[in-house]
C-alpha cells in the first residue's frame, strides 16, 4: 500500500466538542469497558515534548519548504544533500527529546489493557522510551538509516558510526554497494512496511475500542484505519479521538476529548484507575 497525502480535502468543523469532565469519565468508561484497544498515533501525541507536527510552520531555515515536497523519492534523487539535510535536522531534534505526560499516560494503560496495541505513524520512539511495549510502526524510524537501493535486502540497515564519512557532505555512501544512504523512513509514493501494515490492519479489525490521537488524518493508508475499525461488521469498534482540532478521523468519533493529549490523557487514565478500583 501506497502512502498517499489527501491534504486538499477539507476538515469541517462537526459539532461543538470540547474537553469536559463528562467526555473524560465517558473516555474511562470505554476503556474500562473495552476488551482489545487499538491506539492509532500521530504527530500531535509527540507535539508538547516539542517535536512539531509534521504540518506545523517550521522556524528558521527550513521555514521555506514544504514537508510534503522534502518527503518523497523524487525530492532525495533530485537534491539529496537537501532532504538528508533536513532530516539530520529533525533526527537531532527526535533524539534530544523526552516522552510527555501523554506518552507517559498511554503507557500506563497497559497496565490495565496488557493486550493494547499502540500503532504510529510516527518516526521517533516516544512510545518505547515512555514504556509502551507492543508498538507497531507505520512509516518508518527516523534514527535508522539505510541503503537506498537495499542491496543486501529490505532494509539494508546501516550503521553510521561504523565507518568514515563526511557529515557536512549530504548523505554518505552504502559501504556495500555505493548507493546513497538515506533515512529508513516511509516517503510519500512508498509502500509501507507489508508486515506492519497487515498487523495493523489485523489490530484494527479486532478491537472494540480505538483511541486516535494526534493525527489530522490527511495521510492513508493509516487514516483508513479507524473506519475499518468502525465499520468491521460483527464487531464494529467505538472510536476515541483525543485531538484538540478538528480531524478527517472527527467524523467516525463517538466520543472526541478536544484538547492536548499530554494534558487530557493522565485525567483520562486517573479516571479510569479509579474504576478499576471500584
Ligand atoms: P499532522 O501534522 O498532519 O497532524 C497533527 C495533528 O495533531 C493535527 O490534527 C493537530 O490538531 C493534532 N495536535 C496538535 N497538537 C496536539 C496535541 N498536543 N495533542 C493531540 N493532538 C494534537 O500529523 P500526522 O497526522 O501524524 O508521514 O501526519 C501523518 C503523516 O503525514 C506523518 O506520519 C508524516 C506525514 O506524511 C511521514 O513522514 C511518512
Amino acid at each position: 500500500m501506497l502512502l498517499y497525502d489527501t491534504t486538499e480535502c477539507s476538515i469541517e468543523r462537526i459539532g461543538n466538542l470540547i474537553m469536559t469532565d463528562s467526555n473524560i469519565k465517558q473516555a474511562a468508561e470505554a476503556i474500562h469497558n473495552a476488551t482489545k484497544i487499538a491506539v492509532l498515533t500521530g504527530a500531535g501525541v509527540s507535539k508538547e515534548s516539542g517535536v512539531p507536527t509534521f504540518r506545523d510552520a517550521l522556524d528558521g531555515l527550513w521555514a521555506k519548504y514544504n514537508p510534503e515536497e522534502l518527503a518523497t523519492p523524487m525530492a532525495f534523487k533530485a537534491n539529496p544533500k537537501l532532504v538528508w539535510d533536513w532530516y539530520q535536522f529533525r533526527r537531532e531534534l527526535a533524539g534530544s527529546v523526552k516522552p510527555n505526560p501523554g506518552h507517559v499516560a498511554l503507557a500506563e494503560l497497559h497496565k490495565y489493557n496488557p493486550g493494547m496495541v499502540v500503532i504510529t505513524q510516527n518516526v521517533d520512539d516516544l512510545h518505547e522510551q515512555a514504556g509502551s511495549r507492543k508498538v507497531i510502526h507505520l512509516h518508518g524510524n527516523i534514527a535508522e538509516s539505510k541503503c537506498y537501493d537495499n542491496c543486501q535486502g529490505t532494509p539494508t540497515l546501516i550503521d553510521l558510526d561504523s565507518f568514515e564519512w563526511d557529515r557536512d557532505d549530504g548523505p554518505p555512501a552504502c559501504p556495500h554497494c555505493g548507493a546513497n544512504v538515506r533515512p529508513n523512513v516511509v516517503w510519500f509514493h512508498e509502500m509501507l512496511p507489508e508486515d506492519n501494515l497487515s498487523l495493523a490492519y489485523s489490530v484494527s479489525l479486532q478491537c472494540d475500542l480505538m483511541i486516535v490521537i494526534g493525527t489530522s488524518g490527511l495521510v492513508t493508508p493509516a487514516a483508513t484505519l479507524p473506519k475499518i475499525a468502525k465499520e468491521t461488521e460483527d464487531n464494529p469498534a467505538k472510536i476515541l479521538e483525543i485531538n484538540p482540532d478538528y480531524s478527517m478521523i472527527t467524523r467516525y468519533a463517538d466520543i472526541k476529548i478536544e484538547a492536548p493529549s499530554g494534558e487530557s490523557l493522565p485525567k483520562v487514565v486517573a479516571e479510569v484507575a479509579k474504576l478499576r478500583a471500584n
